[in-house]
């Protein structure tokens, strides 16, 4: 994992998380979303919901020679007042190529410890992984996520098949803990 940098995305990546979303999207078992259903629409509204209550980081490479977008991690905060101590829909993509080379944990650390450090109104992060894609679920524990329980069947898989959705939260409070 040499050169890899983390920032903030901006609206101007919208073409590089595009791409990166695509490629993620192309192998099914990860993402919610199918290749197809990932377009330009959906990225930019991201980004622009970003802009106003979210925080988007990027993962680059610049071992080519050029900056290449190879991971991203996004969560934002609905706009209610309840919820304005959540961010929500957490989700987390790495390049197929980069996978299992330390560029997600990188990418989460760096988001966790701005939300500990610098989101102090952020007391929850959420996010949902379908059941079967265990190594994202021990990822996201050894992160100091918790599983809050089983949507049983609320995912559809290509093949036809139903499986649990797993919710898992972090919470501040389990800072002192
Ligand atoms: C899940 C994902 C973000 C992890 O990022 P990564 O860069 O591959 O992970 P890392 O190399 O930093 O490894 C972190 C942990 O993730 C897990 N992991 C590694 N490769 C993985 C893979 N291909 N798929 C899922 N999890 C993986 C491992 O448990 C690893 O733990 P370890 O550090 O104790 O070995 C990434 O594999 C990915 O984008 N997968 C497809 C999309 C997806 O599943 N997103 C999550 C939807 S809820």
């Amino acid at each position: 994992m040499s050169a890899v940098q983390i920032r903030e995305a901006t609206i101007e990546d919208a073409n590089a998380v595009f791409n990166l979303y695509r490629a993620v999207a192309k192998i099914p078992g990860g993402l919610a979303r199918l290749e197809a259903e990932i377009s330009h629409d959906y990225i930019a509204k991201i980004l622009q919901h970003l802009a106003l209550s979210g925080l988007m980081l990027l993962a680059t490479n610049n071992s080519s020679g050029e900056q290449r977008v190879v991971g991203c991690i996004h969560a934002y905060t609905p706009a209610l007042y309840c919820f304005s101590h959540v961010l929500s829909e957490l989700t987390i993509a790495v390049h197929p190529e980069q996978q299992g080379t330390g560029v997600g944990r990188l990418l989460f650390s760096g988001f966790m410890q701005k939300v500990a450090t610098g989101l102090l109104h952020i007391d929850r992060v959420e996010l949902i992984s379908r059941q079967s894609n265990r190594k994202a679920i021990e990822f996201y524990t050894s992160m100091g996520f918790v599983q809050e329980g089983e949507m049983r069947g609320r995912i559809k898989n290509i093949d036809g098949s139903l499986e649990s959705d797993i919710p898992m939260a972090w919470t501040r409070s389990s800072l002192t803990k």
